[in-house]
């Protein structure tokens, strides 16, 4: 088990997005394409709690976490709702959906020898999100970290013609993953070029929910970027 992501508070935290901004919302029938699906728990315990008629795609490249998913999906008889290939999505044909949601890896860092490599977020950290960001998906639920470049996704999601609808900030200590100190160096030199922001132990982690609908009328995107780089 030591080689799937494992923390709880922050798969938590990415269920009750999915719960409050994606599913709850969802009408009859529609799609949702996850990217990085993990051990499924985050998935599995929003499709518990909710009635939710469409079924999400997931993509896991991680083997051991793509083999505990399918027995957990299995357990609970939400075979036809949850189908999660053991592929990566950017090399896959990606699939029509409403929604794209994912907790990508958002660990900066020189290069992906660190604890776990497919928690790599590119050199800045937010180098998975913002291909995320460049599928063309109309509605796109993802974790943003204050200490990944988070202004880069700010801005490039506007390019992209994306209007930031709702979001919600949960602060968190720096965990296993983060504290390793090749990321955690590495985030101190981003920190001084104003690519990362935290204070003492804590980052923020946002939930965002990013839409492309021309008319929209709620732009969120300057008070997350004023949140998000408050620490
Ligand atoms: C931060 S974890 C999130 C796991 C789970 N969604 C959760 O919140 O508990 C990111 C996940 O993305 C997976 N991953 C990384 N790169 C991937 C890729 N190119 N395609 C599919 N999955 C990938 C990792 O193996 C890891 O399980």
């Amino acid at each position: 088990m030591k080689d799937i992501f494992f923390c709880p508070e922050e798969s938590n935290f990415y269920s009750n997005c999915l719960d409050t901004f994606v599913i709850r919302n969802c009408k009859s029938y529609e799609s949702i394409v996850e990217f990085g699906s993990g051990d499924g728990s985050p998935v599995i315990n929003s499709l518990l709690k909710n009635k939710f008629d469409g079924v999400i795609q997931g993509f896991e490249l991680n083997t051991s976490a793509w083999k505990v998913a399918n027995s957990t999906i299995d357990e609970y008889n939400l075979t036809n709702k949850y189908i999660i290939h053991n592929s990566c999505l950017f090399n896959s044909s990606q699939p029509d959906a409403e929604y794209l949601v994912a907790n990508p890896p958002y660990l900066p860092a020189p290069d992906n020898d660190i604890y776990m490599p497919l928690l790599f977020g590119g050199i800045d950290g937010a180098t998975v999100t913002n291909d995320l960001l460049s599928l063309g998906y109309e509605n796109v639920l993802v974790l943003i970290s204050s200490f990944s470049n988070p202004t880069s996704t700010l801005n490039l999601a506007k390019e992209n013609g994306y209007s930031v609808q709702n979001f919600m900030v949960l602060p968190l200590q720096f965990g296993y993953y983060s504290s390793d100190p090749k990321v955690k160096n590495h985030i101190e030199e981003l920190r001084k070029n104003n690519m990362a922001f935290y204070s003492g132990d804590y980052y923020f982690l946002a939930g965002v929910l990013f839409n492309k609908c021309q008319d929209s009328v709620v732009d969120l995107s300057n008070q997350l970027a004023q949140v998000m780089t408050s620490l």
